[in-house]
């Protein structure tokens, strides 16, 4: 390791001692800070600490909300988990507080550069009481590359899980006990700074706020459809697509306005003259198709800079690939999938349509799992897409079904991350 790279990102310290298990935390990237001999001078700037967490109870705990009047978002939990970090002391203590107000500066980036980047994952309480969180390290992947592509700072996505689960622990009678609910975990990391210029933010602030939810769709599975739009992108090579950055998703309102205008339930972004489909309002996007010989291909548009790398179509991949090969069978899907990450246009849905080849479409995101998609208005006119007589197709189910199985607690796997047993 360089000390040369290492002056460059940390500051001074006072104390003389050798702190072995401090990490830098640069714009982008972390290095180890074994052996550092702070007598020297050198300058450390901290990673995220769990165990400099402290805690700080509310006086005045909410009335939890009755589950059935749940809606998405409205309601948040006693408590938010807070973490401030500038570019000359690193990441300070973690802290856990009452739900409240942040203060900031009215020149502060985030409010002028949209310097915020966001997460989105669930906490689930199992019927034996244990709580878990569903993949939560591909989340904690996820939001660092967010933050590099914002030249916010990184962190230890594992230290930041660690004291998010003390959050939870806390509030963990916010997670509604009733089946198919689940408290919806929001990180989030602004640039605070209150200066103007378009610069990497030389202060940061990263909180996470929980919010209760209930079902997706609390009346069974409703196939929902699409307005194809093509006057509007979400994404474009090169540009910050594959992040979850919320400079993303503002401009995505009117075209989710202009669907529902229409009379659509929300929109499906084409992308070139091609029309290629690339996600689902925001959701990623699966298609499954029979080819010529009768073989079933499920196919989602590739990680290629314009479609953000979802958790949930990471798991649905995975679970057909698992089928296909023998790993994990699951009932009720056809012995062979062919499982594709490859580009699919609007002529070849038409095609497939037009040929009785087109099985299904559907959306996956944290938020619902599975919706399945009924039609697309595209042209002038509706291309009508296949459903399962339940709502969902017959490839989509048995996929959701694993899921949520997992999830709920009902069928064991490691991507269960343990919150509280
Ligand atoms: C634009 C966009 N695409 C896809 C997804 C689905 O990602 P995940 O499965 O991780 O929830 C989301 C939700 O986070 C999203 O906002």
């Amino acid at each position: 390791m360089s000390s040369v790279r290492l002056s460059f990102h940390f500051t001074r310290l006072t104390q003389s001692a050798t702190r072995s298990s401090w990490r830098a935390t640069a714009t982008g990237s972390r290095y180890m800070s074994q052996n550092i001999s702070t007598t020297e001078e050198a300058a450390v700037s901290l990673d995220i600490e769990p165990s400099r967490l402290t805690v700080t109870k509310t006086m005045s705990p909410k009335e939890l909300p009755a589950s059935k009047n749940l809606m998405f978002g409205r309601t948040f939990s006693d408590h938010m988990l807070k973490i401030r970090w500038t570019d000359a002391t690193g990441w300070e203590a973690p802290s856990i507080e009452p739900f409240g107000t942040i203060n900031l500066s009215p020149g502060a980036t985030v409010l002028h550069y949209a310097q915020s980047l966001f997460e989105g994952m669930k906490a689930y309480r199992h019927e034996d009481g244990t709580v878990t969180m569903f993949r939560p390290d591909m989340n904690m992947k996820r939001m660092n590359n967010s933050a590099k592509r914002l030249a916010l700072p990184a962190f230890d996505g594992n230290a930041l899980l660690e004291c998010i689960k003390e959050l939870i622990s806390l509030d963990r009678q916010w997670i509604p006990k009733e089946s198919g609910h689940s408290l919806y975990i929001r990180p989030t990391l602004i640039g605070t700074n209150g200066t103007l210029g378009v610069a990497p933010p030389t202060e940061a602030l990263l909180f996470v706020i929980t919010s209760p939810v209930g079902p997706y769709y609390p009346h069974g599975f409703k196939p929902v459809p699409l307005h194809g739009t093509t006057e509007y992108i979400r994404a474009a090579p090169g540009g910050t697509g594959a992040y979850k950055l919320a400079a993303n998703y503002a401009p995505g309102v009117v075209a989710q306005k202009s669907a529902a205008k229409q009379g659509y339930a929300q929109n499906l972004w084409l992308h070139g003259p091609e029309h290629w489909l690339t996600e689902v309002g925001t959701m990623n996007l699966f298609a499954v198709i029979k080819d010529k010989d009768g073989i079933t291909e499920l196919i989602t548009p590739p990680l290629d800079g314009m479609i953000l790398p979802g958790v949930t179509r990471d798991s649905v991949l995975a679970l057909a690939r698992n089928h296909t090969s023998g790993v994990k069978r699951l009932g009720g899907l056809p012995d062979v999938i062919k499982v594709s990450e490859r580009p699919i246009n609007m002529g070849e849905i038409i095609q497939s349509s037009k040929e009785g080849r087109l099985v299904e479409l559907f959306g996956t995101g944290t938020a619902a799992v599975v919706t399945p998609v009924d039609r697309i208005g595209y042209n002038g006119g509706d291309v009508t897409i296949p459903t399962g007589k339940d709502g969902m197709g017959p490839i989509s189910e048995p996929l959701w079904a694993e899921l949520v199985g997992i999830q709920t607690g009902a069928i064991k796997s490691n991507w269960n991350y343990v919150v509280a047993q």
